[in-house]
């Protein structure tokens, strides 16, 4: 197990002394500076690139120069949640500018039916931005976007289509699960019991037809949009229609351990540590998950370092969830150790010249898209990680520090 890993779990155990549990402590602390000072030149230096014109990054050239895309592009909303982050992190006002620019910008996807990701987009941005400015304006955008979200909602199926236009019947995919945090979040804060309904509802038709016995996911479900019957299942960015499909996998992980976030549903926890136990049971040695876990040519694969950046996330959040210490962990540990090896080459880029923060992300490797550069959504669930791991982090030096000074009176 890496050293970080290790000395997590010393904080976690108690089992370090007062004097090594500062030292490990300050260690960790000092490398998070380093990541934290890298990332933050990385995305000042894409503000002046592409700040003129407000444009969103979406992923990066083979020179590591960012590729942006429209508003409409389901990845929108990473960059502006990317510098509400960073002023998180960092506390630099220039950030809190250039996150309300970006914020701004993104407005009239508050209107827009034709995607379910609206709930990303609109989360990201204004979600966060909501969190930390309690700007009225943020609470009233995101409550028209998911009201907005709910026209894609049917009854028959009890769940948010997908995709338009697709080969697939009313397509719903495992990646939906993450566009109900932003109707949780508004049913809680001025929306609707039917916002809070329609959520449930469709993460438990997803626990009950997009897992298999083993706790892996198929990446699409077709329903019938007249009964709601399953027609199919499958894939559209996996290797195959039964293998697992890994950035699937994590926003399964994700997607679960947020609804019960909200929910305090028992079944939507024991869902999270299914995917979650299945993703860590079939990590390599480096903690990096392969595009696929079944991809056929596995070690000589891509790796995708978004799928292991949300997945890192995933697993902090469902870490602090669950009751059994050694589960708890278990998730810590294997969040940690991914944490570890996303911090340091080949994944962490730190050539300054590259715009992107994490390298070696796959995007859509059936289509031979997007294999092997930065993807903002990897970088977004990084800097996530980053402040969710320094939250516990410090959770856990103020608890040792408190219980080892009521040992030692
Ligand atoms: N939600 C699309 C993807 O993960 O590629």
């Amino acid at each position: 197990m890496y050293k970080t890993a290790c000395i997590f779990l010393a904080l976690l155990s108690g089992c370090a002394t007062f004097e090594n549990r500062t030292e490990v402590h300050n260690d960790v602390s000092a490398r998070m500076l380093v990541l934290t000072k890298i990332a933050s030149e990385k995305v000042s230096q894409t503000v002046r690139e592409i700040g003129d014109t407000i444009a969103y990054p979406r992923s990066t050239t083979p020179e590591g120069k960012w590729k942006t895309a429209p508003i409409r592009d389901w990845t929108s909303g990473f960059f502006p949640g990317i510098l509400w982050y960073m002023n998180e992190l960092t506390g630099d006002s220039s950030f809190r500018r250039s996150a309300e620019r970006w914020t701004d910008g993104l407005a009239p996807l508050q209107f827009y039916t034709g995607s379910h990701d609206i709930g990303f987009m609109v989360n990201c941005s204004f979600g966060n931005g909501y969190r930390l400015t309690k700007n009225e304006e943020y609470r009233k955008t995101i409550l028209q976007t998911a009201q907005t979200l709910l026209t894609r909602y049917n009854p028959n199926v009890g769940c948010i289509k997908s995709w338009d236009n697709r080969k697939w019947p009313y397509p719903v995919i495992i990646d939906n699960m993450m566009n109900l945090e932003l109707l949780f979040w508004a049913s809680q804060n001025g929306g609707t019991q039917q916002m809070h309904d329609a959520a449930v509802s469709h993460a438990e038709k997803t626990m009950q037809n997009h897992f298999r016995d083993d706790g892996s996911t198929y990446h699409v479900v077709g329903y019938d949009a007249e009964n709601g019957n399953v027609l199919c299942k499958g894939t559209h960015q996996g290797y195959a229609d039964a293998s697992c499909w890994s950035r699937g996998q994590a926003w399964a992980i994700y997607g679960f351990a947020m609804s019960y976030r909200f929910t305090h549903d028992a079944r939507f926890l024991r869902t999270a540590e299914r995917a979650a136990d299945y993703f860590i049971a079939h990590l390599p040695a480096d903690n990096v998950p392969y595009w696929d876990f079944q991809a056929p040519k596995i070690p000589n694969e891509p790796r995708d370092a978004s799928a292991g950046a949300i997945a890192t996330s995933a697993l902090l959040e469902l870490g602090g969830f669950v009751n059994d210490p050694i589960k708890r962990e278990k998730y810590y540990a294997s969040a940690v150790s991914m944490l570890e090896s996303l911090s340091r080459q080949p994944y962490f880029s730190d050539q300054i010249a590259s715009s992107g923060i994490l390298s070696h992300a796959v995007g859509n490797r059936p289509a031979g898209s997007e294999i092997n550069g930065s993807l903002i959504y990897g970088d977004y669930y990084f800097i996530e990680a980053l402040l969710r791991y320094k939250q516990i982090s410090s959770d856990y030096a103020v608890q040792n520090l408190k219980s080892w000074r009521a040992t030692t009176k």
